[in-house]
Formats: C-alpha cells, structure tokens, sequence
C-alpha cells in the first residue's frame, strides 16, 4: 500500500480519486509519494523510501529538483490545471491598472498594447481573453516552436527577442519560471528601455523583478502602476504599487484541478511507472 505524504492541505478529491490502496497522511518517515503545494522543500530531509514529489501547481522553485535528480526522485508538476484561476487575476489586474483612487482619473485597456512574457499555459489565456477586450497583444516565447506558433490567434504579434516587446507596451504581464535567467528580469535598465507609464503584472513569481528598481521607477512616472501576486515586504503600503498575498491559483476550481492531476500523475507512476510533467 503506497503511503502518500501531504506537506499541505489539498482539495478533497484528491483523495476521492486515489484508489483504497494509497494511504494519504499528514505524517509519514517512509513515504512512497510526496503531495505538495507552496511548503518549501528546500532544505527537506528526503527518506529513502521516496519515488516522487508531486507539485499540485506549476512552478515548482520550493523543491529541490537537482537535489530530487541525484537521489532518482521524479518530480512531477500540474502544468495548466490552475492556468484558469491566474488568467482572471491578471485581467482583473488590467483593470485595476487602470484606475486611481488619489486624482480619480483613470486609463482604459482596450487599444492598449499587452506584452506577454512567456506564451504557455496562462500566457495563452490572458492573450487570448485581452484581444477580446480590444487589446493590442505582442508575446515573447524562447520556446515557441513554429508548430505552436501557427496555431496563435492571427492577431497576437510575437517577436524574437525580448527587447523588442519592452518599449512598446503600456501593460507588461510575466509569466515565466523562476530561473536563473529570468530572476530580477525586471530591473533598472530593462525599466530605462520601457514606454513611460507602463504597467506591469507580476502573477508569476516576486524575485522576476528587481523591487528597488521598480520602486524608483514608480516615483519617477516610469511606471504607473506594479500588481504583484508575490509581495515582499519591501513593496507593501507603496503609492500605486498593488499587492496580493498569493491568490493567483486560490479558486476551488483550480485547487480540485491541481489535486485530481497530481492524484493522476502520481497512480500512473506508481501502478504503471509512467512519467507525466516531469
Ligand atoms: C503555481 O505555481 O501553480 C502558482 O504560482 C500557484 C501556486 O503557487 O500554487
């Protein structure tokens, strides 16, 4: 009977799902199976007895993946099943760009231009619910095949490198991996080559921006407005800069997605051995 450690409270179907032979607990020294959301694994012990760390959620910076590599630990994600719930936060995050409480005057999105960091899951989504509101979409994908490309909307305009999407948009929304080359990738000289009284949307991870940076930029105009789902404290109670406390994928939809996909990934490796969103 597989013993199914959870490091944090996950929706209810997961459980529901999971045929009677996997045992799901709190507490376990020889898990077979990890289950775990946002409880940072960086410094975690792994037993022996562990295959596999499931991430009910996409980003996956709170495991040790290297780590997971050399003991032969799969790690496997839920790439898309929250996808939903972060697209409505950042389009609410359009709006909320748009308007002031101090002077009352406030800016509209449609016919604005939006630059979309990264074109996956979520990426796709809010491109594609911006052009319904008569937005202006460029996106930027180092890993857009050509096969994916062909099957963009018609209307949304890619371009090759990155700095080419920058001073032409008035909103700036991230959604890319916390990496090494995507950390602080927000910062004082790409601001300098932005439109001035650019937005940008952060629901992706705090560390993509560089937060002093971005706090002179909002002081000078550069920026209008800075939405982050991740904030550090350097960034609370700061004229125009909106903070949220992590609510991107906190809908029951998504969590039920995540469980059921991660429940999912995690029988069929350990009944067949097969590997999903590794
Ligand atoms: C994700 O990585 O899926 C989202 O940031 C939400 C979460 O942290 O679970």
């Amino acid at each position: 009977m597989p013993n199914i450690l959870r490091l944090n409270k996950i929706s209810p179907l997961a459980e529901k799902i999971l045929p009677k032979t996997y045992k799901l607990v709190d507490e376990c020294a020889n898990p077979d199976a990890i289950i775990v959301r946002s409880f940072k694994m960086l410094d975690y012990t792994f037993p022996e007895s562990l295959l596999m760390v499931a991430r009910a959620g996409a980003g996956v910076n709170n495991i040790p993946v290297d780590k997971c590599s050399e003991k032969g630990v799969v790690v496997f994600n839920t790439p898309g099943a929250n996808a939903n719930a972060v697209k409505e936060l950042v389009i609410c995050s359009l709006f909320m760009c748009g308007r002031r409480k101090k002077d009352f005057i406030g800016g509209e999105i449609t016919g604005k231009t939006l630059g979309i960091v990264g074109l996956g899951a979520i990426g796709l989504l809010v491109a594609n619910s911006a052009l319904a509101l008569g937005m202006e979409i460029i996106g930027y994908d180092p890993f857009l095949t050509p096969e994916k490309k062909a099957k963009l909307d018609s209307r949304i305009k890619t371009v090759a490198k990155l700095e080419e999407l920058y001073p032409v948009c008035d909103f700036i929304s991230l959604h890319v991996p916390l990496a090494d080359n995507t950390r602080e990738m927000i910062n004082e000289n790409v601001l300098a080559t932005c439109k001035k009284g650019v937005n940008i949307i952060n629901c992706a991870r705090g560390e993509l921006v560089n937060n002093p940076a971005i706090i002179n930029a909002l002081a000078s105009g550069k920026v209008n407005r800075y939405v982050t789902d991740f904030p550090d404290a350097d960034v609370l109670g700061i004229d125009n800069i909106i903070t949220i406390p992590h609510l991107g994928a906190s809908t029951p939809e998504a969590e039920d997605n995540c469980a059921v996909m991660a429940a999912e990934e995690m029988m069929d490796f350990l009944d067949n051995g097969n590997i999903r969103n590794s």
